[in-house]
C-alpha cells in the first residue's frame, strides 16, 4: 500500500500535466495513496512520510525552478539521513529539449540518499501521448513499490 507524493512546479501548466499523469498511473494501483503537492506548498514532513516520491519541473535558466529548488533547499537538513534508498524519478519539461533540469534533480536526489528506480521523463511544450503514457507507467511503478 504505497504512498506516493509528487512535487512539482509548473508556470503554464505543461508540468503540471506531466505530474496528473504521474498521479492517474499511480491511483491505477489498488491501494495506492497519491498527493499532488505544489514545490512551495511541499514540506519536509511530506518527504519523511511517503513511500516514493516523483519530482516534476519546468527548465528554467538552464536549470530546475526556484520553486523546487526552494524545496530541496528548505528540506534537506530535515531529511538528511531518513529518506535513504526512498524510491524517487524525476520528470521535467523544456522549451528547448534541454535536459539540464531532469539531470539536476536526479543529481540532488541523489544527495538526499534517495534511490533513482527509473529513468527521467522529458517532454518539449505540451507532453505527446506517448509520454504521458509513459508518465503513468511511472506513476504505476512508484505506487506498486
Ligand atoms: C523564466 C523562464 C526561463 C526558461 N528557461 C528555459 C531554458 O533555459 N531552457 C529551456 O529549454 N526552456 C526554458 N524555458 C521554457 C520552459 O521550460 C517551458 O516553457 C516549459 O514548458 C514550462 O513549463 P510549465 O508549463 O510547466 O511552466 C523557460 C521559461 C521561463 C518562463
Amino acid at each position: 500500500m504505497a504512498k506516493l507524493l509528487i512535487i512539482y512546479h509548473s508556470q503554464t501548466g505543461n508540468t503540471e500535466e506531466m505530474a496528473q499523469a504521474v498521479a492517474k498511473g499511480a491511483r491505477s494501483v489498488a491501494g495506492a495513496q497519491v498527493t499532488l503537492k505544489k514545490a512551495l506548498d511541499a514540506t519536509a514532513d511530506d518527504l519523511l512520510a511517503c513511500d516514493a516520491v516523483a519530482f516534476g519541473s519546468p527548465t528554467n535558466f538552464g536549470y530546475m525552478s526556484g520553486a523546487l529548488k526552494d524545496f530541496f533547499d528548505r528540506t534537506l537538513v530535515a531529511c538528511r539521513g531518513k529518506v535513504a534508498e526512498k524510491p524517487f524519478a524525476a520528470f521535467a519539461n523544456t522549451g528547448m529539449g534541454m535536459r539540464n533540469a531532469l539531470d539536476e534533480i536526479e543529481s540532488i536526489g541523489g544527495m538526499f540518499e534517495l534511490k533513482k528506480v527509473a529513468e527521467g521523463i522529458l517532454a518539449t511544450g505540451k507532453a505527446s501521448p506517448e509520454i504521458l503514457g509513459e508518465l503513468r507507467e511511472l506513476g504505476k511503478k512508484l505506487a506498486t513499490g
